[in-house]
């Protein structure tokens, strides 16, 4: 499909990639754009520099994402190409992850785009004609190392892809799936753990692929072509491929944990006391606690200042530990929590505030 004279709607249309489509399918000659994100402000802001519609949407909504389809054709007339393109991150490895940020990132990845196929699949199939392009990620065809939800819900979207061009491709509907490594967004590809990333692309450079991929109505579009050469290795042998994969998370664990011993994290916890002669026995066991995380208290305030209301005294600490494994495996222990919850001895000592946690 040529993008000239065409009606697109773009979701997540004021992060990188998203601005960058919007940009490409103008200078084809788009002649509609509509934006939709998240937050009103944002949107309208994105989509006023480009001098095109902008609309607030939560895609993981059916009743947003139709209001959307609903705008877009009430102003253009039609929809050729939508494009669900929005994503984010998830906390958590695998199993660790909960299960809100699962459900979330499966809202996010693959509800989202079953929704926007509802919306605008029945008045493309009665034009004979439509395109739906799915922001997946290389993530989805093979996996980000760092995170089981993403890699998992973006592989559910490269299936969601492949089942609607299945299921309508001989209706006159065309489907791409964008499948990137890293891009040069807010979305950068560090935080996403993808330990498969060769090379970080700029968003302008995904969209002249993307254009070209529509062009020619091809289902992957792979700004990072040797992403199509990992596909086909792990096609020709999957056991091979999992292997590799397994030896190159040891790579990049050996490598984070490397990172992790330069660096220094401090928390500062405010203590609340009851009792200045008891809270000074609880403090010396308090420095034995932390020196199990290998954490180092570094200074207390001298004076503690009285607060108001409940606790005569509090007292500010700074602990330092070496690595943030360290400080988060103190602040997940028993220990902790004994003391966050007042078990330890509520009379005396509370962590009311801690901060410098990653
Ligand atoms: N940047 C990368 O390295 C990379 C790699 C592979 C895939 N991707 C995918 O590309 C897509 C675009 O990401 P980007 O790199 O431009 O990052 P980005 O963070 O700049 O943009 C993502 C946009 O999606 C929006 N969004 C998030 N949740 C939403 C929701 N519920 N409803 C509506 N909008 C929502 C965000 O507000 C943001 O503007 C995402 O699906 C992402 O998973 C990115």
């Amino acid at each position: 499909m040529e993008m000239n004279n065409r009606v697109a709607v773009i979701t997540g249309g004021s992060g990188g990639i998203g601005q960058a489509m919007a940009k490409a399918f103008l200078a084809e000659g788009a002649r509609g754009i509509v934006l939709a994100d998240l937050d009103a402000e944002a949107v309208a802001s994105a989509a006023g520099a480009l001098g095109v519609d902008g609309l607030a949407c939560d895609v993981t909504n059916e009743d947003d994402v139709i209001a959307l389809a609903n705008f877009a054709i009430e102003k253009h007339g039609q929809i050729d190409l939508f494009c669900s393109n929005a994503g984010a991150g998830g906390e958590g490895l695998l199993t660790d992850a909960p299960n809100e940020v699962w459900q979330k990132q499966w809202d996010l990845h693959v509800m989202s785009h079953m929704y926007a196929a509802r919306a605008v699949l029945p008045s493309m199939i009665e034009r004979g004609e439509g395109y739906l392009l799915n922001t997946a990620s290389a993530a989805g065809l093979l996996a980000a190392i760092g995170s089981g939800p993403y890699t998992v819900t973006k592989a559910a979207a490269v299936k969601f892809a492949e089942f609607v061009s299945i299921t309508h491709g001989d209706e006159g509907i065309r489907v791409s799936v964008l499948c990137p490594q890293g891009v040069n967004t807010a979305m950068a590809p560090k935080s996403l753990g993808d330990g498969q990333t060769d090379g970080i692309i700029e968003a302008d450079e995904l969209a002249s692929v993307v254009v070209d991929t529509i062009r020619q109505e091809r289902f992957y579009v792979l700004p990072h072509p040797e992403v199509e050469e990992y596909v086909r290795r792990k096609g020709d042998n999957v056991d091979r491929w999992l292997h590799g994969m397994r030896r190159l998370r040891a790579k990049t664990m050996e490598g984070a944990q490397q990172e992790n011993q330069h660096m220094t994290t401090y928390i500062v916890a405010q203590i609340n006391i009851d009792d200045r002669t008891e809270y000074a026995k609880y403090e010396a066991g308090f420095a034995e606690i932390f020196s199990r995380y290998n954490g180092q208290m570094l200074a207390v305030d001298e004076n503690p200042t009285v607060i108001e209301g409940a606790w005569p005294f509090t007292r500010t600490v700074i602990i330092q530990f070496p690595s943030k494994d360290d400080a988060n495996a103190w602040y997940r222990s028993d220990e902790y929590q004994a003391l966050a919850q007042h078990r330890f001895d509520a009379s005396t000592a509370n962590i009311a505030f801690i901060e410098g946690l990653g």
